[in-house]
Formats: structure tokens, sequence, C-alpha cells
């Protein structure tokens, strides 16, 4: 079984008592951990800096994958579902029994000692992990904030004539990116020590990391160190740099023990950013007694999990299982990253909260933020302020972050969409001054290095109203591209601004940020077509590169999408970043009514969208797409973005192991699942949540601020989804035309009830002009 607790007993218990429903076995850790998902799947606490798991030589960017690949160690620290090299998973620790107990007959390399599992035995739920190795030994993991702890059985161990649990430690991370690194064995009771430097996955810089590893269960027999696939017990401390051509020495520790009386061999990694002191501090604080406290531990965070999934109550009625375990497998992902390092982070001093592995906000501002508004705002303020602290101690916002280090930037200053979410969403403790001088700092102050911090570009964003094609920016140095979705971005992180300053009553800022956020009309060149293999797709109109001087220049608008050649930073560089011109056309969150107007009316926006989708320009495992599925709404088609919705689940985002079209990044895509599922998916930076119709027959959630209960209804509730269409709606007991609601609707405990149909075309429920989501002008169009 590839859970501990039958679903059965679940369903069971939801329909039996409410009271006695455990969403936990409703969450399968394991959606998401093949097929580029990239998700940890291994044991952590909500937002927590332990993560253990096992890891494999495969798909290893999350540590662990079910790829069937080789377990080359455990380790405990991961970031979850991010994209590009594998983050962190420092100092691994490999059990094994050698040959004859003779110690150069161990399996020390890389490449040696990888080890196949076996997929039945892989058990994976909220703050545990198990998997066997094909060695017989049997793994089992869990975790606190700082410490993981790990169980190795080897009673069923095979290996040749040894009998004496050997134990590894690699000074190296998933992708052997240290610098250098010391270990330090202790003989008398095992304790090994490391500490190394080490590199970002996807940013600049470096950074340090600390580890303090003890051992129970068994005495210790020998201890030493290992450099290359030979081991030395004489000598119990090492110091490896990286050598002639950076070259990349292996070498670590080991402790080997008297084989233990009940086979076990526990082991306790305390983690540290600060300093090896603390990492044992760390372990000793919260796991005292290893092998007695495992399943005091495992018990602790499945309670801490419990709590989080608290705010939320679904009713399925019929809904299948499957599903089930998509949307609270999402809610669970979510809280995953960004990770909690307050007190672990060396850079700065303060009593602020310090989060990392904010990987990237450009894809966790979309639906990962504004779903911990609704269901953990404590924590959403505690991140907010995190940002807001490192802006003060680093002079900006980051707009990805982790492992210490500032991340490379994607497109425009997102974090600008998380203050301003926060500031409409009224989230409390955050200062607010602090805050607009931070997104005023990236709208009007260029750094030298805008590819980690801030904009590029913004001589000429402020003389000529775009970014220009091939700029000419001497003021800073960042990738000279994605001159079109900068221009998107930027002009929506404008709007934020202004959104603030209004809020703050600083109404000459307001309007000239309101300005800037039109920005984005300037690079509509009317007369574009786009063609596709030498037929014509019949719209003509695009978003175009425009070079300094007002003359257009040229990318095909299907360029960097599904049906070509993928563009990101470095590879293959294009004036849209992961996406087409076809898919930015939708990305104006703030101004839709134009946007619609400009893109040839309504009829001819959702011929587009339709055609997007339908194509296969649409690239649905990419965030960016997000927003598409749900811009019907604007064209007063509120009911085509369901349709959409429920095409894309269970086709593309599903319960199974290989379930997610892409990268989760950190959560983004469980987020996109559950707002999907919910019935309301926000537009983040604005008091708006699109509605359309839930998968469930109801969910409520409570506030955990306010304590009040949402509760969004599906009268005519139809498990089998032919009735999806809403026909019309209540709000606390009165009609509700607007497709639309604020974020009161949570905080003061609303009832949306919402009578469905079979008929898209037949319902009149959101379509008027009143009732479609607020834009923010209508103001003329610029001259083309
Ligand atoms: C691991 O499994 C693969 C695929 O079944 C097999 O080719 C390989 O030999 C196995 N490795 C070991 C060390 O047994
Ligand atoms: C492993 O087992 C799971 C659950 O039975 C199954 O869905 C999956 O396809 C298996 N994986 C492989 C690679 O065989
Ligand atoms: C790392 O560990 C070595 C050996 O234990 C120790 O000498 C060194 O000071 C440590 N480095 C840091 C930065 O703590
Ligand atoms: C370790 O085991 C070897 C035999 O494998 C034995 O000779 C030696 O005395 C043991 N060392 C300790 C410290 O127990
Ligand atoms: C933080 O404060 C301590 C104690 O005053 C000091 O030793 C340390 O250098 C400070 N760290 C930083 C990064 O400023
Ligand atoms: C983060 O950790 C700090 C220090 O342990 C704690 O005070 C804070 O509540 C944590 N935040 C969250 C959201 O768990
Ligand atoms: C935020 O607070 C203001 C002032 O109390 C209130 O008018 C507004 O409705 C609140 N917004 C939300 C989303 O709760
Ligand atoms: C504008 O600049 C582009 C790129 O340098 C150049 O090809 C074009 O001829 C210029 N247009 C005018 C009107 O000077
Ligand atoms: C264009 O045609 C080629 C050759 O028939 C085909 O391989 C390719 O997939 C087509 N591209 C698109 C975008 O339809
Ligand atoms: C589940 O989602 C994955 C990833 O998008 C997809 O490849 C797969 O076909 C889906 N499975 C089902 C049964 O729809
Ligand atoms: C909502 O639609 C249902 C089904 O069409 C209908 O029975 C009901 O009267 C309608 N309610 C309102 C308030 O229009
Ligand atoms: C849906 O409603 C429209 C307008 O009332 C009607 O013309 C159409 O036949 C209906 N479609 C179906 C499948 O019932």
């Amino acid at each position: 079984m590839r859970v501990a607790k039958s679903w059965m007993l679940g369903v069971f218990a939801a329909h039996r008592v409410a009271a006695e429903f455990d969403p936990l076995t409703l969450v399968d850790p394991l959606i998401g951990s093949t097929n580029g998902g990239n998700v940890f799947s291994g044991a952590s606490l909500p937002y927590g800096m332990a993560k253990a798991v096992a890891d494999v030589n495969g798909q290893n960017t999350g540590g662990f994958a079910t790829d069937l690949s080789g377990i080359t160690g455990f380790s405990s620290m991961h970031d979850s579902g991010t994209g590009g090299n594998p983050s962190l998973g420092n100092f691994p620790i490999l059990p094994q029994l050698c040959p004859n107990d003779v110690i150069d007959e161990c399996k020390f390399l890389i490449t040696d000692r990888p080890v196949n599992y076996s997929n039945e035995s892989v058990v994976a739920t909220p703050g545990y992990f198990a998997v066997s190795l094909a060695n017989g030994i049997h793994a089992e993991m869990t975790a606190t904030e700082h410490a993981a702890l790990y169980k190795f059985n080897f009673s069923a161990a095979t290996s040749d004539t040894g009998s004496k649990p050997f134990m590894l430690l690699d000074l190296t991370d998933l992708w052997q990116s240290r610098q250098n690194a010391s270990v330090s064995v202790n003989e008398a009771n095992g304790q090994i020590r490391a500490n190394g430097t080490f590199l970002p996955s996807f940013g600049a810089g470096s950074y340090q990391s600390f580890v303090c590893v003890d051992f129970a269960g068994s005495k210790v027999n020998d201890t030493g160190i290992w450099v290359n696939n030979r081991a030395g017990t004489e000598v119990k401390d090492l110091f490896v740099t990286r050598g002639f051509n950076l070259w990349y020495t292996q070498a670590g520790g080991f402790a080997t023990f008297e084989p233990p009386s009940n086979g076990v061999i526990y082991t306790r990694v305390g983690v540290s950013l600060v300093s090896t002191e603390q990492a044992c501090q760390n372990a000793e604080k919260e796991i005292p007694e290893p092998s007695k406290d495992f399943g005091r531990i495992q018990t602790a965070a499945e309670h801490a999990w419990r709590e989080k999934l608290s705010p939320i109550s679904v009713k399925a009625d019929g809904a299948g299982k499957g599903l089930q375990q998509t949307f609270w497998s999402g809610v669970y992902r979510t809280m995953m990253s960004p990770q909690n390092y307050t007190g672990e982070n060396p850079l700065w001093n303060s009593t602020e909260p310090y989060f990392d592995s904010y990987y990237c906000l450009w894809d966790a501002f979309r639906a990962q933020h504004p779903l911990l508004t609704i269901i953990d705002p404590a924590a959403q303020s505690q991140m907010v302020r995190s940002l807001l602290d490192t802006y003060k101690n680093e002079g900006w916002l980051p707009d990805c972050r982790m492992s210490l280090c500032k991340g490379w930037t994607q497109g425009g200053s997102n974090a600008d969409v998380l203050i301003a979410d926060a500031y409409i969403k009224n989230l409390t403790g955050i200062d607010w001054d602090l805050a607009y001088d931070a997104i005023v700092n990236d709208a009007e102050n260029e750094p030298l290095e805008w590819s980690y911090q801030g904009r590029g570009g913004l001589d000429s964003w402020k003389k000529v109203n775009y970014i220009p094609y091939l700029d000419f920016d001497w003021k800073g140095f960042g990738t000279n591209s994605r001159s079109i979705s900068r221009t998107l971005e930027y002009s929506y992180n404008d709007f934020n601004v202004a959104t603030v300053a209004k809020g703050l009553g600083k109404e000459d800022d307001a309007t000239k940020y309101l300005s800037r956020s039109t920005n984005w009309q300037n690079l509509f060149k009317k007369d574009q077509k786009s063609i596709i293999n030498g037929t014509d797709t019949g719209f003509t109109g695009f978003f175009q590169p425009k070079y300094h001087n007002g003359t257009w220049g040229y990318q095909d608008p299907i360029a960097c999408s599904s049906l070509a050649t993928f563009c990101s930073l470095t590879s293959n560089p294009s004036e849209t970043f992961e996406s087409s011109v076809w898919e930015y056309q939708f990305f104006v969150p703030h101004d839709m009514s134009s946007a619609v107007k400009l893109l040839g009316g309504a009829d001819e926006f959702v011929a587009r969208l339709d055609f997007f989708h339908e194509s296969g320009l649409a690239d649905i495992g990419n965030e960016p797409v997000f927003l598409t599925v749900y811009d019907y709404h604007y064209a007063g088609r509120p009911g085509l973005s369901t349709k959409r919705v429920h095409y894309y689940i269970p086709h593309s985002f599903n319960s199974t192991e290989s379930g997610l079209p892409g990268n989760d990044d950190s959560g983004a895509m469980g987020a996109f699942t559950v707002f999907s599922m919910l019935g309301l998916f926000p537009n983040p930076g604005q008091n708006v949540y699109l509605i359309s119709t839930p998968f469930f027959e109801s969910i409520s959630i409570k506030h955990p601020e306010t304590q009040k209960t949402s509760t969004i209804r599906v009268t005519n509730f139809d498990p089998s989804y032919n009735n999806i269409y809403i026909q019309n709606a209540t709000l606390n007991g009165k009609p509700y035309t607007k497709s639309w609601i604020g974020h009161e609707f949570f905080v003061d405990g609303m009832t949306l009830e919402l009578t469905v149909g079979d008929n898209e075309t037949a319902s009149t429920w959101g379509k008027s002009a009143d009732d479609l989501p607020p834009s923010s002008s209508v103001s003329s169009m610029l001259a083309m």
C-alpha cells in the first residue's frame, strides 16, 4: 500500500461523523513525484526547514521521485516543485552493510552507491516517509522544524557477510555545487559534524550549511573519513575544496556500529544555516531522545498538518476520491514553502520573521500566496514582513529567493503584487510605510543588477512608456530580453503601486502609477497577424516588440509557445518569457476590459481564448497560463471558464504520481487546483475572486482570525459534471448576479449558493456589463 491509511476509512468517516473526518487520509504527498512535478514528497512540518527524504539519481529536484531510479542517500533539506538545478540536499547519509565489514569494500562514490528501492514499499504521508532498499535496509523518517529523525532497520538486510551497520555522510548536495566543506567525526559517540559552502540553485552568491548527526541504537565500532573510494580510521577531520579546473573530490565521514540488538540504528540530523553548534542545539532541543522520539515526532507533525488543513471542510457528495485527493494534496503542498528560517538567518540580526524559498514569486503570486491569505493569513503576513525585512537589509524586495541568496528575476517585480494583495485584503502586522517605500523603489530605481532584483530599463519605461526591444540600458545589467512580457508585468506592478498609494491617501502617486499601468497598450500592433505553418489563424492584432525609436520589431506570436521552442532567461531568450505573445496577450489583470476591446470585443476575445486553449498554444504546465483559464469572465462568459477548468482538471491536474503538467513551483500548481475546485479564483493584487462552479457539493472555510465560516454551495450538484453552468446565485440568501466577489466573503463568513444547469448559453448569470469583474479603466486606446 502506498499510503499508511486506507482511503476508505477517510471517506467512510466523512459520511459518518464530520468531526471524525481526517483530511490527512486524503493527502498524497506522491502526487507530482514524477513526470517533472519535482514535488518534495518526504517528511516536513508546514513551512518546515528540515525536509527529510530519500534522494535518487533520476529526477531529484525534489530529492525523491517515483521513477525507480537509484537511492544515493537520505538528506534533510529540500525545496519543492522547483525547476532548474536541484536545490539543497546537503550532506546525505547512506546506511549500508559492507562485505566482510571491510571499510574499503563499502560503496562511497555517487556512481557506485545507488541502491534500488521497491515501488510497493514507498509510504508517504504528511510528516512521514518510508522506503525499503533493495539490499533489505528499511528506512523511515520524520521531521521537526530544524531536525530530521531517521530509523534505519537492518534486520532484513542481506549483504554478503557484513553485519556492522556502516553510515556514510557525503560532503555534497544534490547538484554537487559544494565549494568547500569540512567534516569532524567524534570517535567516542560517532557524532558527525559537517559544514560547507554551496551554491543556490537559481540565484547568485553562495551559502553555508551545517549539520550535526547523532546515532543511537548500538555501540560505535569505528569512525573515520573517506576520500574518493578509500577510507581511513586514523584521521577524524577533513577539509576539502575545489581543485584543478574546479575538480570535485568526493569525500565525507563515516561511523560503523556493532550489530544492533533490535536491528535499528536511529539517525538524528540537526540542520542550521548559522553554525554547527546551532545545528546540534536544534537537534538536541527538538529530538532529545532519538531512540524513543520517533512516534512522538511523527504524531506532532501529523497534528501540525491537521491544524493547518482544519479551516477547510468539504462535502464531496459523490465527487470521486481522486478529485478529493487532488484537492487536499494541493492545499498541503501550498504549505511546504516558503520555509520558515526565522532564527536561522546569518545575514542580518532582526526580530522580524525570516522566510526563504520564495521560489519564485513570479510563480507564487498568482495563486499560492492568495490561498495562504485565506487559510493561513498569519503566515502570509509573516511572509510579507520577511520580504520587507529583506528589503530593509538588502535594499531590494526579492522576486525569487532560495538558500539565503538572491534568485533570478523572471519578469516584473512581483513582490509588489503580494504587497498590494496583502494591503487590499487587510492583512495585519505590516508596516505599510515601509511597504510603500519598497514598491516605489521597484518602480523608480534601477539597480545595477536587475537580474536578481528590481526592474531594468526604467529610463525607457519612464520616457517612452514601454520596455524597448534591444533597449540601450547602461544603468543596470540583466538579460536584455523579454521586452513584451516585462512591459506587461511592469504595467501590472505599477497598478499594484497605484493601489497601495491610493489606499494610503497618496493621490498624486496613485494617478501617476495608474497612468503608467496603461503602458502595455503601447506594444499592441493592431495589424499583426499570426500564421501557423502557412495558415492564417484569422486573428489580427498582437503585442509586438518595439524599438526605442518607435519602429516595430518582430516576434512570431507563436514563438515560445508549446508549439515552438521553449524560451527562458538564457536558453533561447526572447521578447516573451517562458510563454508566447499568444499567452501574454491575456495578461492585463487590472484592465481586462481594455484588453477585451483591443483584442476585438467580447466574441472575438472568446474565440481567441478558445483557439489558444484548443490549438496547443497554451502551456498548461507553467504559471502564466493560470489566469487565461478564467479570462472568459471578463468577456461576460463565466461559464466558459468553468468549462475550461473541467477540461484541465483532471486531464492535466490529477491524483496520480505523474499528475502535474509541470513543476509544482513551491505549490503554485497545487494552489491553482485548490482555487479551481473551490470555485473562486483570485485575481491577485485586487479584491476579486472569479466565481465558477466548485467540484464538490459544498466547501466551507473558517477564517482563522475572524472565526467566521464562509460557504460556497451548489444546488443541483452533479458529480458527473454535466451541470456545471451557473444559472443563478444567491449571496446570504439574496440574488447575486456578479461573476466575482471580494475577500469580505471569507472575512465576514458569507454563503454563496449556486444553482447549476447544463446549458451555458441559456444562462444569463454573470453576463451583463454590470456583472463583470472590475477593470481599472476604459481610457481611450493610444493611437497605434
Ligand atoms: C536497479 O534496477 C535497474 C532497473 O531494474 C537495474 O537495471 C539495475 O541493475 C538495478 N541496480 C542494482 C544495483 O541492482
Ligand atoms: C508504483 O506503484 C504505484 C501505486 O501502485 C503505481 O501507481 C505506479 O505506477 C508504480 N510505479 C512504477 C514506476 O511502476
Ligand atoms: C566547519 O567545520 C570545521 C571542522 O569541524 C571547523 O574547523 C570550521 O570552523 C567550521 N566552519 C564554520 C564556518 O563553522
Ligand atoms: C570493531 O570491530 C572489530 C571487528 O570487526 C573489532 O576488532 C574491534 O575491536 C571493534 N572496535 C571497537 C572499538 O569495538
Ligand atoms: C548579530 O548580533 C551579534 C551579537 O551582537 C553579532 O555578534 C553578530 O555579528 C550580528 N550579526 C550580523 C549579521 O550582523
Ligand atoms: C516561524 O518560526 C518562528 C520562530 O520559530 C515562529 O515564531 C513563527 O510563528 C513561525 N511562523 C509560522 C507561520 O509558522
Ligand atoms: C478592509 O478594511 C476596511 C476598513 O475597515 C473595510 O472597509 C474593507 O471592507 C476591508 N476589506 C476586506 C477585504 O475585508
Ligand atoms: C529604429 O531602429 C531600428 C533598430 O536600430 C532600425 O532598424 C530602424 O530603421 C529605426 N527606425 C527609424 C525610423 O529610424
Ligand atoms: C508545422 O508543420 C510541420 C511539418 O508538417 C509539423 O511538424 C509541425 O508540427 C507543424 N507546426 C505547427 C505549429 O503546427
Ligand atoms: C494526469 O495528469 C498528467 C499530467 O498532466 C497527465 O499526463 C495524465 O494524462 C493525467 N492522467 C489522467 C488519467 O488524466
Ligand atoms: C434559479 O434557477 C433555478 C433553476 O433554473 C430556478 O428554479 C430558480 O427559481 C432560480 N432562482 C432565482 C432566484 O432566480
Ligand atoms: C441551450 O439554450 C439555448 C438558448 O436557450 C438553446 O437554444 C439551446 O438549444 C440549448 N442547448 C441545449 C443543448 O439544450
